[in-house]
């Protein structure tokens, strides 16, 4: 299995930090505390998603309907590696989701408790740099109850739009478009930047006006262009919801539907959207092996040190089955290089600095959008836009914070020409000598920076 191969490779290359502290923690979870049931949680509950479902309703003879028990779920692990289907296929069943659906798999074992994580393979790397589950845990039932909140269209003014309507796995949780489209087919002025890899993200936005993923999550209900909604009437409709009701009472407690918790259940599920290694990861924990072995030495390892052996067979297999191209792993030699400069903010296993640059895209305009500046005041943040992840990013163009360039070539070539010329300019972007092989090579590379997405259900809401 996919999954299996990454921990493998994970473990095999021991470079991640803190993938081994988890090891000692039992796997069995125990059982939640009687308080964290759903209320009205009790045995008469009727699951209507069982095979009886199938059979002839007798209609003569109600009483003799024998009601089928709730089948007891077993117990989830709490003990995951984020991007694991089981967190985000949606509650079990088939077609509609059932208020008994609900019910019953309020009653999974495990599901209230806060998850010990690891992240991807790839972007385990950054473990260090996980943020917000200390203030707002991230639990199965949260990350469920956030994914309905997340593609559900009630949310907004006229049911038309959802989070995924600009943010949708189909296309990269981002959108195609130039900006982003809202209710009736209103505009903004900004490009929708990705919904993964949040869990590593603190300030949000292109200007990092929200200080956390909750804040910024209920941001889009309420803004005229976007979802054109009220916080309050976006409330009362979660709250007309049973299925709804059933979740938020077993997630946050009794009378717990506000925008809070709204924002909350939504930046749980974005957390839990993280993106699975590419080519770039295979080849990365390979590379020391091709690098500082000749092919001679690393025949001569398979006597002298059988286990290193064994663990450069076991990654060359993962790198040949996700292969990079020879212009990829130039173009990789090239983005981490000083002539190139990319990683001085592209940098880190996410490849971003979360720090605020001006490359002057949009600087040429009568009254430029001065992003960061509108935020902090500073005179150096004027044009200065957040540094966004390469990782996946040949899936989710068009680029730059106005989705002004429609290809990674288009952007290689403007970091070839060092930006756009303005006051302030960032003093990192500096004319590039680039060759066109060196330009191609760039976009290969970055389209090698493309990994698994998790699976997640986009139906089955309440
Ligand atoms: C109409 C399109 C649209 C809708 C609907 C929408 N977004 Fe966005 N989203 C955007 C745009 C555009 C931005 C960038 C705005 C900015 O930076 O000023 C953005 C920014 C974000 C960011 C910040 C990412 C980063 O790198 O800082 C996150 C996270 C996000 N949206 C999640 C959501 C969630 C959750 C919802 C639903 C509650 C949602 N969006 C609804 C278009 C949309
Ligand atoms: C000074 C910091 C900095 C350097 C150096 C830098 N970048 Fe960027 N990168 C950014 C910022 C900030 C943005 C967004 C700018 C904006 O929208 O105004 C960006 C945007 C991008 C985008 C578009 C991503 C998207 O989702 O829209 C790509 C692709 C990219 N950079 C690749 C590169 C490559 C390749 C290099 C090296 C040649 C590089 N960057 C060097 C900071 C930097």
């Amino acid at each position: 299995m996919k999954r299996a191969g990454w921990i493998t490779a994970l473990a095999c290359a021991a470079i991640c930090v803190g993938c081994g502290q988890q090891s000692d923690s039992p796997d069995a979870p125990s059982l939640p505390p009687e308080s964290s049931l759903p209320e009205g949680s009790s045995t008469e509950m009727v699951p209507d998603a069982a095979p009886v479902d199938d059979m002839p309703a007798p209609v003569a003879e109600p009483a003799a309907v024998v009601e089928p028990e709730a089948v007891p779920l077993e117990p989830m692990p709490t003990k995951v590696v984020l991007g694991d289907p089981s967190l985000t296929r949606g509650i079990p069943g088939e077609g509609e989701l059932t208020t008994a659906q609900i019910q019953n798999w309020l009653k999974t074992p495990g599901i209230n408790e806060p998850l010990e994580f690891d992240l991807p393979f790839g972007l385990s790397l950054a473990k260090g740099n996980v943020t917000g589950v200390e203030e707002n845990s991230l639990t199965r039932a949260k990350i469920e109850l956030g994914r309905q909140l997340y593609f559900d269209k009630r949310l907004s003014a006229d049911n038309t739009i959802s989070c995924a309507s600009c943010h949708s796995p189909e296309s990269g949780y981002a959108a195609h478009t130039q900006f982003g489209v809202g209710i009736k087919g209103q505009e903004g002025g900004r490009n929708s930047p990705v919904a993964y890899n949040r869990i590593l993200s603190g300030a949000q936005f292109w200007d990092g006006r929200a200080a956390s993923l909750e804040e910024q999550a209920v941001g889009p209900i309420a803004n005229p262009i976007e979802m054109g909604n009220t916080h309050e009437a976006a409330v009362k409709t979660v709250a007309g919801i049973a299925g709804y009701q059933l979740q938020f009472a077993a997630v946050f407690g009794p009378d717990s539907i506000n925008i809070d918790n709204i924002g909350k259940a939504i930046a749980t599920f974005e957390r839990a959207i993280v993106t699975g290694p590419a080519p770039y990861d295979y080849y990365a924990v390979l590379e020391p092996f091709l690098t500082q072995f000749s092919e001679e030495e690393l025949n001569d390892l398979k006597d002298d040190d059988p286990d290193v052996y064994a663990r450069y067979v076991s990654l060359k297999a993962d790198a040949d089955a996700h292969p990079m191209s020879e212009s990829a792993i130039r173009g990789k030699a090239l983005f981490f290089s000083e002539k190139s400069n990319c990683t001085t903010c592209h940098a880190g296993a996410n490849f971003t600095d979360e720090k605020y640059h001006n490359l002057g895209v949009g600087m040429a305009a009568e009254e430029p959008d001065l992003g960061r500046f509108v935020v902090s005041q500073k005179d150096e943040d004027k044009g200065a836009f957040k540094t966004p992840t390469i990782r996946n990013v040949a899936l989710t163009a068009p680029y730059m914070h106005d989705g002004s360039q429609k290809t990674l070539a288009e952007v290689v070539e403007w970091y070839a020409k060092g930006g756009h010329p303005n006051e302030h300019l960032s003093p990192k972007i500096k004319k590039l000598e680039l060759s066109d092989q060196d330009k191609a090579d760039l976009v290969a590379f970055m389209e090698a920076c493309t990994g698994e997405f998790p699976k997640v259900e986009t139906g089955r809401l309440p």
